[in-house]
Formats: C-alpha cells, structure tokens, sequence
C-alpha cells in the first residue's frame, strides 16, 4: 500500500544530524511531537508535555511494568479465555513547573514568544528548550530548561529550570509540582489498540511526607497491589531574594518559590525527581530509597548526570551508530533518531520487557509483544548484548506462568502470552491474540540467535534450553502426524503474524517456525547431554524430560508439513488462503485503511489480504530454506496483497525486496520503516513510538542494504551495489566487526578482538585486527 511520507516542514523543524529540533510552536504537530520528545531509560518515561502543564494531548508518565489489573468482561466467555487485563499506570507528573510572573502565568500557547526553540539532543540525552517571552507590558523573560532521564541511574530524571528577566523586576512563583492529571476519555473499544482505559483512579496514596523543598509521595494500585514512591527535592540558585513553601495532599505535591527577580540575574531552580517501584514492597521501604536517592542526587548536581549521561550514550553510538550518506541529511537525522528510540525503550530494562510503544504512550496498554524477540533483538543482540540477554531473561522469569498458560488452553509445554506486563495472557481477543502461537517460535528463534552471535553458551544452559524444550513440547502437543496429509505433521487452527487471516489450518509461516524451534530444541538438548552432566541432570529435573521426547521433536521437524502450491510455485500463507476472494484494493480508498478500523473482521479474514508480512517475514528469518525463485515467486504474490497496517511490515518487506532484487521498491519500504513516526505514516504517532519498525529500521539497512545474513551464527554480507556510503559496527561473540561500504567498494574492518571469519558472497574472510578487507 503507497502511504505518503510526507516529513513535518524543515522551517518548523529544520536538520540537524544529532537533534530533532522544533522551531516554533505549531498546534498541527502538538500531539505528536509529545510522543516525539519523549524522554526515556527504559524504566521512566516521561513523554514530551511542557513543564508548565500545557497545552497538552496526553500527559504521560510511565514506569515500565508498573500496571493495574482489571477483569476483562466478555458478554460471551468462553473456557480458556483470558480473564484479567493489565494496562501500564499513567503515574502522577513530576515535571510540572508553573511560572508567574506578577500573577500572569506563562502559557506557552498564548504567549508572545519572540524566541522558541526545543530539541531533543540524542547525543546528551537530553530534551532542551529555550524560549522567550514577552509579557503585555514589555517585560522579556528568557525561559531556559532541560530534561534528563538518567540512563545511569535508572530511578533519576533532572530538570533544570532557569528563568531570567532582561529588561526589568519582576514578582515571580515558581511552582514545582508532582501532580495527578485528570484520567482520559474512556477508550469506546473502536480503535483496539489504544489502551483499554480504566474508568477509575487506580492508584490509592499510602504515604505523603515533606520536609524543606522535598517531598515524597507513596502509592499502590488496587487491584495489582503495585507500589510506587515518587519524590522531588529543589536547589534554588540566585542573587535574587527568595522564600519557599512546601505543600502536598491527596492528589500531589507543590514547592512554591517566590522571588523577586532583577533585571539579568538568572534564576536557576533544579528540580531533582525520583521514581521506585515493587510488586509486592510497602511504599514506606520505598519512600526510604527515595529519600536516599534524593540526598545522593541533590548533592551530586545537575551536571554530573549530565555527564554521566554522556558517556553512557557516547559507547551506545560507538556500538550503534549507522552513517549513512549524507544526501538528504534529513535522513541521517531520522535514523539517529530512530536508534535513539531503542536505546530509550530498552537500555534499563533491566528486569522488565519492551512494550510495543517503549515508554512513550499508554497505548497497547504497556504490552510486550513478539514485537520484543523478532523485531528489538536482533539490533540488541549485534551492538548490546547484555540488553538483548536481559530481554531474554525476563522471558525465562515469565516461563512458569507460561507453563501454566499452557495448561489453561488444554495443551503441554509452555505457551507464551501474545501480549502481557505480568506474564499472564492479556489478549481478550483470541483470535488475533492467543491463537498466534508462533509467539513461542519467536522467543525460541531470539534464544538461538542471542546465542549463535554471542556465543554466551551459560545461557543457554541456564535458562535458554528450558525455554526450547517447553517451547518444542507445546508444539508437538498442538500439532499432529496427519494421516490425510501422507503422515505429515500438521498445525491446525492457529493465527500467523497476517492478523488479517486468523485461526488457520497450517499457516505456513508458524509450521517453518516450529520446525526451527524444534529441531533446535532437540539440538540444544542433545549438545548438553554431551557436554555437561550437570547441566542435562538440571535441565531433566526442571522439565521433567521423558525418554523419547527429543526423538519425537524430531520426528515432528522432519515431517513437518509444509504447504506448497505446485500450480503458482508459492508457499500458500496456510491451507485455505488461495481459495480466498482476493480483496478489491481498486475499489478501497485511502481513507479505509487501516482495514481493522473500517470492516468487521470477518469480512477481512474472508478475502486475500495481508495486515502484515507472513510468509516474508519466514524467508527472510529461514531464508536458507527457500530458492532464490521460491522467494521472487512468494514475493511477488503477497507483496501485492499487503496493506503495511501493520508497522511491522515495511522493514521485513523492504529486506526481502532488496533480495530479490527489486531495489527501487525495497528502499521506499525502508524509507517508510525509517519515517513510520517522524512522518506519521499510521496517523497515530501521538498515541506512541513504533519501537518495532524501529528495530525494523535498523534490520532494514543491515540485512536489506548491507545484505547480512546469520544462519546459525555464520555472517555473510551480500551489500547492494547501489549503496553511496553505508558504515556500522556489530558485535560478535565479544568482537566488534566495523562496516563500511563506499562506491562499489566494501571494507571490514575488525576494530576488537583476535580472529573473526566472516563472508563477503561466497568468499570466506579471516579477519585479524588492523588488517581491514576490501572488495569490491
Ligand atoms: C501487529 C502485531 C504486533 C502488535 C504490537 C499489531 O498491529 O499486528 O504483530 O505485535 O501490533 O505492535
């Protein structure tokens, strides 16, 4: 489907390689420069509404994970089904701060502003505005502040906030704040993906305590039993004369400054915020951490974060940058900024998943997705392994509530949840939702690849081979050796990723994932064997591993059936797919798409249409299993059927593309990838960041543009010839390989580590240290 990409104007937000920038306030893009100027870890996020409360689309505050629960109500239940909700908490706003001058508030929508300036600065890791204002009477005042989300300690954001009066005194208050915003409309269930919206306030304030320009302030949900501690403390730096007072109740918390100001002497408040979270602690143990943070922060300062700041993002660029030629420079900037994205979503994380919008929206309501395994990893995997083994672990900390899934739909191993923070299923909709099995697949395909690229075989022994074992279980228990189909194993009433065609009979794109996962679970448990008793004692005792499981896998993997089309010499996407009428796209205009929000879903699942890439995405994840023809030949087909309302697709499409050889449509796919937000192709980037499309980017110009292709952990480049300029690093099994390909002329370089053996085509390359490869 042609979108248009059509970029917000560059006088509003002009070009800079390492900033997104906004020059002037515009109403039009309000909304979704929210969500573009988020800050965020990946524990806190805090999306871009002003310090001054408005004006503003959605204010949001989120900590990763920090949920409330809520019964999920079906006219018409059924047994297996899921039963409770969980939607991410939008938690009390500690950024606000008011500014009065002489009683006149500073509104930045109805202000003179003779100055105005925001950008999100994604080498210091900070969102930074300065504006100024003129009041009715001719005073001018220079607003100055900046928004730090500490990637270094996780519980920390920092926002400076200077005010200065140029050109006469002024009677100033400001008023630092912690507040609760009132809840948003109810979401009336017609867009599904927003969040589901709960009608009452969930948080119940335990604990309020304050003492000089600090307060502190405790909570929990209701249902969930989640708690909170937030707290802020204040340092007032100016020649001016000033007081303070201190106040908090039930629904936040305010620190008023009164000053005098004089003509030029800056007025530099720094307001010091911190968040803690706990399933299970009181929010007394957790005000006492943030007590302590707060004295640690406030005497540490502004600019040792700032700092701190910068050198955990200069190694993230080190290790993930991608330069690419300068023309258009705009694309640099929206590549960085998309990296920057995934740095923001996933870097404190640490115990936690990575929700399909990151910390940038309650939408989907805080979920995590395969979106994490498939779409996130890879670019963990290659430039911070240690993130991509932490999304890892927590699949694993979330492995006995799939075990228990598993059992409420009545088969054996372990099935994921299609979307959830706590580790039960949170999908009400099951056909779109727990019907998608090949979530397992997914996590099992993120597992074997961690491990091929990194080479951390402990995981694999500690927690990795579990995974495939329960994974693979759940497959041979869901599938069946079919007798209709020659004794082929077959996988009936399931969903692939194409949610436009749900609970079908051997979706081809689940049974080649299956069969992966499979085999390497049969693999995985056979190696252990082998190597170490402990560990295959281990892993029997936690799976309770019977003899001849690993044979039937196998078994299972070898008959696997695989559908295939002799006429067309396609893959059929499943059983029934081909007999479908084709849908009438001629006759669709633009503005009905995203389908799913214009036709009732059964209309959709009856006619040949594609949500997203699904037997694509198969030939690019498994493309050692299909002929080049085999891949032209499917790509051909579904390309043509494929909507893209799915952020998901483009990239997956785009690496495909570039495959097979059609280089002019595999770019515009990327570029779609690339400017999913910043050019708002969904329409929908004020409710929050496409973080897989964002993984998807980077995917994009890797294995799309640089070709790389992994199968079991070997790396081959196929570079387009196309490519002007094209540089990045990955890391492999703890070295790091340096990219570059310029004109006609690719070098790889190994920048750490001993002996890498790589492969440009068919030509194998022992790379030793500053000794670079060039070919041509
Ligand atoms: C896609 C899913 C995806 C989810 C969250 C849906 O629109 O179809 O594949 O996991 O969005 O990003």
């Amino acid at each position: 489907m042609k979108r248009d990409l059509i970029l917000p104007p560059e006088i509003l937000y002009p070009i800079d390689e390492w900033r997104w920038v906004e020059s002037a306030l515009s109403s039009q893009f309000l909304a979704q420069a929210e969500t573009i100027f988020t800050v965020s870890n990946g524990y806190l996020g805090l999306r871009g509404t002003f310090e001054e409360g408005g004006p503003a689309y959605q204010h949001g505050t989120f900590v990763n994970g920090f949920h409330e629960t809520w019964l999920i109500s079906y006219a018409e239940g059924a047994f297996g089904f899921a039963t409770t909700g969980q939607t991410i908490t939008n938690l009390p706003d500690p950024k606000i701060i008011r500014l009065y001058v002489d009683n006149e508030p500073f509104n930045i929508s109805t202000a003179r502003i003779l100055r105005y300036e925001r950008a999100l600065d994604m080498r210091a890791g900070t969102l930074d505005r300065e504006v100024l204002w003129e009041t009715a009477d001719g005073r001018q005042l220079l607003v100055e502040s900046r928004r730090l989300v500490s990637f270094f300690e996780k519980h920390v954001a920092v926002i400076p906030y200077r005010v200065t009066v140029l050109n006469a005194r002024a009677a100033f208050v400001l008023s630092s704040e912690i507040i609760e915003h009132p809840l948003p409309e109810k979401n009336e269930y017609n867009d599904p993906r927003l969040a589901q919206g709960i009608a009452n306030q969930v948080l119940c304030q335990q604990m309020a305590e304050g003492k000089g320009q600090r307060v502190i302030l405790g909570y929990r949900t209701k249902r969930s039993g989640m708690a909170l501690a937030c707290g802020m403390d204040h340092t007032l730096e100016t020649d001016c004369a000033s007081s303070s007072e201190t106040k908090w109740g039930e629904h936040g918390a305010q620190v008023v400054f009164l000053i005098d100001a004089e003509p030029n002497k800056p007025i530099a408040l720094t307001k010091y915020i911190t968040y803690h979270s706990s399933p299970s602690d009181e929010t007394g143990e957790l005000s006492v951490h943030a007590g302590r943070t707060l004295d640690r922060i406030v005497h540490h300062g502004f600019e040792r974060f700032l700092s701190d700041q910068r050198v955990y993002l200069d190694d993230f660029w080190k290790q993930s940058d991608i330069q690419i030629s300068a023309q258009p420079p705009r694309l640099q900037q929206c590549l960085r900024w998309n990296l920057f994205q995934l740095i923001q979503a996933a870097g404190r994380a640490d115990d936690t998943g990575i929700a399909a919008k990151g910390l940038t929206s309650q939408t989907y309501d805080g979920h995590y997705f395969w979106d994490m395994e498939m779409y996130v990893l890879p670019f963990l995997i290659y430039t911070s392994p240690r993130l991509a083994r932490n999304i890892l672990q927590y699949r694993y900390s979330i492995l006995d509530k799939a075990r228990e899934r598993a059992r409420a739909v009545n088969q054996k191993g372990a099935l994921f949840p299609w979307r959830t923070i706590n580790g039960e299923e949170a999908s009400a909709y099951y056909a779109a939702g727990t019907a998608q099995y090949h979530i397992n697949a997914a996590i099992a395909h993120g597992i074997i690849k961690y491990v091929d690229v990194t080479g951390d075989q402990d995981f694999l022994h500690e927690w990795g081979a579990e995974i495939l074992v329960e994974t693979a279980r759940l497959w041979f228990d869901l599938g069946f050796f079919s007798v209709r189909q020659n004794g082929h194993f077959c996988i009936h009433r399931v969903t692939g990723p194409d949610e436009y065609t749900t609970v079908v009979n051997n979706n081809a794109y689940t049974n080649f994932m299956a069969r992966e996962n499979l085999r390497f679970a049969a693999d995985a448990v056979d190696k252990i064997q082998a190597s170490s008793e402990k560990h295959y004692h281990t892993l029997v005792l936690k799976t309770e591993l019977k003899p001849g499981e690993v044979s039937d896998w196998r078994r299972a993997a070898e008959q696997m059936y695989i559908p295939f089309d002799s006429r067309l010499q396609i893959h059929p996407q499943d059983d029934q797919f081909l007999n479908l009428e084709p849908w009438d796209f001629q006759n669709t205009p633009l503005d009905k798409y995203p389908l799913l929000l214009n036709f009732h879903p059964l209309v959709i699942y009856r006619h040949q249409v594609i949500k997203q890439a699904d037997i694509v995405l198969a030939m690019f994840l498994l493309g050692h299993e299909f002929t080049l023809e085999q891949k032209k030949r499917n790509f051909d087909y579904y390309d043509e059927l494929t909507t893209g309302d799915s952020s998901l697709s483009a990239c997956i499409q785009s690496i495909i593309a570039f495959e097979v050889g059609y280089d002019e449509r595999a770019l515009n796919y990327l570029i779609n990838a690339l400017l999913m937000d910043l050019a708002d192709v969904g329409g929908n980037v004020k409710n929050g960041c496409h973080i897989a499309s964002m993984g998807g980017t980077w995917m994009g110009v890797v294995y799309g543009v640089a070709g790389l292709r992994d199968y079991g952990g070997q790396l081959t480049f196929y570079p387009n010839k196309k490519v002007q300029f094209l540089q990045f690093h990955l890391t492999v099994r703890g070295q790091i390989l340096a990219v570059e390909i310029k004109e006609g002329r690719v070098t790889y370089r190994l920048e750490q580590g001993e002996k890498l053996t790589i492969y440009h085509r068919d030509e194998q390359l022992d790379l030793q240290p500053r000794e670079p490869v060039h070919r041509s």
